[in-house]
């Protein structure tokens, strides 16, 4: 059976949760492999809306594994609470397994992501102040605990106080603020790794088996390429690997145990945080598609920046993940518009054309957005259930979408619910 990857494909807050929600159904184990409790993931189904930040999409479903990988970051409080939350809400994750090897955010990665956020004052990156690129930092530094140490009895009384005592040097000598009470810190997140210790396993290893044994894996993305560590818009990113390559290193599986990859997608672009963004909309078109698509962060509420489509960032996109297909959301919010957009391309300061997402930020920042428009469409589409149902400036808006990218467009959704996705 097929393996399937799915990745964001621009900014992030594609509606990954929803595409992977639908897959799921026909999956046998979901695995996260990159990032932590940063992503927000949205999930409609009859019991509700669920937003998922580290667990995987796939726990809705009893009879899915789901699996969070050794390149996440986990912030052992966050995931905790989303397992209560979870189950206070009727879904058990008894099939949830995390590895070992992945490494904790812990309070001073959470604080030193916010002073230094704050220290950077206007320039700052707009990071969800998780302690995200702390947790990595650490990672990289070869300091950093693993969900090993915080669930196995002794380890983080052994290994926690130095990286402890030298976060508190910083918070206090650098930035000037009180002192984390690190001894605190260990006795909590011990009793917290009690409670998690039953979760912990080697999911390269279980990843692997099931894949021999033919059963569907899907890998559930989160953020988006273009918050790529490094073929994103640096330093306006994220610090794991949301391309679909992240999905062996955060797993621990070989290329080769990919078959599919699956490029989620808005019918336009927004994008949370700071950075250039070329097909950005200031007027009221933009507060318009705002605010009909509710284009507000899943997990911080802060306001998503709104654009029209960008196929220069698409066609990164298929490079850099190798996309088999695309799926397009929110095409329903684009009801209503006499005239859409898409950028075909990218202008110069010098006037000059180039049709490649250009590699550094300070080149970006340069581009200006050539754009083709389309007719709009006024009907109502979100009751739609076939393809062909659509009118067809829709019909047209996705094939000329798919021609600008370089790339099929297998799903398209016309609502945040399950049954609001069009296959074809
Ligand atoms: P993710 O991070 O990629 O999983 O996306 P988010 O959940 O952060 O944001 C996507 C938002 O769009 C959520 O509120 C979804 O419920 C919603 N959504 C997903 N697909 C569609 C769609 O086709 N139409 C509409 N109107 N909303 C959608
Ligand atoms: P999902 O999985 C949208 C953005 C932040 C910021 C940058 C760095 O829901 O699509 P970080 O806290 O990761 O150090 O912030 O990355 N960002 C996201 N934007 N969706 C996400 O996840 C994001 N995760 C991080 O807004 O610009
Ligand atoms: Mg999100």
């Amino acid at each position: 059976m097929p393996s399937k990857v799915v990745v964001g494909v621009q900014w992030g807050d594609e509606g990954k949760g929803k595409v992977i929600d639908i897959l799921a159904s026909r999956s046998d184990v979901v695995v996260r492999s990159q990032g932590g409790n940063n992503a927000g993931h949205t999930v409609e189904n009859d019991g509700g809306v669920y937003k998922l930040r580290l667990i995987p999409s796939g726990i809705l479903y009893p009879q899915v594994e789901c699996f969070i990988g050794c390149g996440t970051v986990i912030d052992p409080k966050s995931l905790l609470e989303e397992i209560r939350e979870m189950q206070a809400r009727g879904i058990s994750c008894e099939n949830l397994r995390i590895d070992t090897r992945a490494h904790m955010v812990m309070p001073w990665h959470l604080q030193l992501d916010a002073l230094s956020e704050d220290a950077r004052g206007e320039g700052d990156i707009g990071t969800t102040r998780r302690g995200i690129g702390p947790c990595y930092m650490d990672k990289a530094e070869r300091t950093g605990l693993r969900f090993y140490d915080l669930i196995t009895p002794g380890e983080l009384a052994k290994k926690a106080p130095l990286p402890g005592k030298l976060k508190n040097d910083i918070i206090t000598k650098v930035y000037g603020k009180p002192a984390l009470d690190v001894d605190a810190i260990i006795a909590e997140y011990a009793q917290i790794g009690e409670e998690l210790r039953k979760y912990g396993a080697d999911v390269s290893v279980l990843t692997y088996n099931a894949y021999r044994e033919g059963k569907e894996i899907l890998f559930e993305g989160a953020q988006g390429t273009l918050l790529d560590l490094d073929v994103g818009t640096y330093p306006f990113v994220t610090s794991s690997n949301p391309i679909s390559g992240g999905v062996c290193t955060g797993t621990g599986i070989g290329p080769t145990m990919i078959d599919q990859v699956i490029g989620v997608s808005k019918a336009y672009t927004t994008r949370v945080g700071k950075g250039p963004f070329p097909t950005e909309l200031f007027d009221g078109i933009g507060s318009e598609i705002r605010e009909k698509g509710h284009e507000y962060g899943t997990n911080t509420g802060r306001p998503r920046r709104v654009g029209w489509f960008d196929a220069v960032i698409l066609r990164h996109a298929v490079r850099v993940n190798g996309l088999t297909c695309l799926a397009v959301n929110k095409l329903d919010t684009l009801s209503g518009f006499d005239t859409l957009k898409i950028c075909t391309a990218y202008k110069r300061k010098d006037g000059s054309l180039i049709k490649e997402f250009p590699p550094t930020f300070e080149e970006l920042e340069e581009c200006t957005a050539v754009l083709e428009d389309m007719s709009g469409f006024g009907e109502d589409i979100s009751g739609c259930k076939n393809f062909a149902d659509l009118p067809e400036a829709c019909k047209r808006y996705i094939a000329r979408l798919e021609e600008v990218c370089g790339c099929p467009i297998r799903m398209v959704g016309v609502g945040p619910a399950r049954s609001q996705n069009l296959e074809r």
